[in-house]
Parts: C-alpha cells; structure tokens; sequence
C-alpha cells in the first residue's frame, strides 16, 4: 500500500495467543539491520505485544499483537507519509496515538459515516483509486450520497486526475 513510500500490511488472525516464540517468529518477517531502532511494549496478562521499528526518526516497521488494528491506523498514516517521529516518538506504543479519534480524522467530509478528510486520503493514498475504492475502504459516501463530489475531488488531487 501507499504510492510514493510503499508499505505492506498484514493481519492475521487466530484463536490461540501468541507465545514469545511466536513472536520471535513473526519479527522474523521484519528487516533486520542493526541500524534499526526498536521499542517494546508487552503485557502479557493482557495478552498485548507491540514492537515498533524506526530508521532515521522514521517508522520502518511495526509489529502489533494483541489490539483492534484500528489502533495502529495512525501509525500506517506516519509510515505511509514517510514523517518524521519527532514529539511523537513517547505515543508510538500508545493505543491510537497521541491525538484523538477526531483529529487523526481531519476534517469531517461524509457527516453520515464519521468519516474525515485525512482517512480518505490515507484509503486513497493505499490504493483506493475509485469512489467505489474510497467506499469501500472508508464508507464515506455511502449515506446520502452529499459528500461524493467531495470525495471526487480528493481523488482528484490525491490521483493528479479527475475522475
Ligand atoms: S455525507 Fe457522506 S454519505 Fe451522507
């Protein structure tokens, strides 16, 4: 996913917690390089086991086990956007980041679905390339239809073309 800085997202899912050789397996999968830095949340009792790797004050991985994926939603923006961690570095283990919901949301374009303007550009920006994309990846748009030209023009700008 993401256009100028790709990324790739898994999930997975199963019925039994992951134990520690599990994991030591799954950061396998991760690039290895000691120029990485990595920081470590684990709580075991809660079953929750997050791992988040960074290069040169960016994101260069992040391993979360344990919480709703919606949590590591902002993380994907920063690695997507290829930002700098900065100020953010103390949140990167944090369940949702630093901000709220509403600002990792930006402004409010389709007010039937919640859905805001910095989410349809992550959708956009990770491969959502159609109305039916953003739909499908957001919701946006699938109330009353009034946020569709909005929308459009998103596309528009985020694509370089209208369509
Ligand atoms: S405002 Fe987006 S569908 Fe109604």
């Amino acid at each position: 996913m993401g256009k100028d800085h790709p990324i790739t997202r898994v999930e997975l899912a199963g019925e039994t917690p992951l134990g520690q050789t599990d994991l030591m397996r799954l950061d396998q999968a991760f690039p290895q390089s000691e120029e990485l830095e990595s920081l470590v949340y684990n709580d075991a009792r809660h079953s929750l086991f997050k791992r988040v790797w960074l290069r040169d004050d960016r994101l260069a991985g992040v391993r979360w086990v344990g919480e709703h994926p919606q949590e590591t939603e902002w993380l994907v923006g920063l690695m997507l956007e290829h930002r700098e961690i900065g100020t953010l570095r103390p949140y990167l283990l944090a369940p949702g980041g630093p901000v709220s919901k509403e600002n990792t949301k930006g402004k409010i374009v389709c007010a039937c679905q919640n859905v805001g303007a910095l989410e349809i550009k992550r959708a956009i920006q990770a491969g959502a390339a159609t109305l039916q994309g953003v739909q499908s990846a957001t919701l946006a748009g699938t109330g009353c239809g009034s946020c569709i030209p909005e929308i459009k023009k998103m596309l528009g700008q985020e694509s370089g073309f209208s369509r």
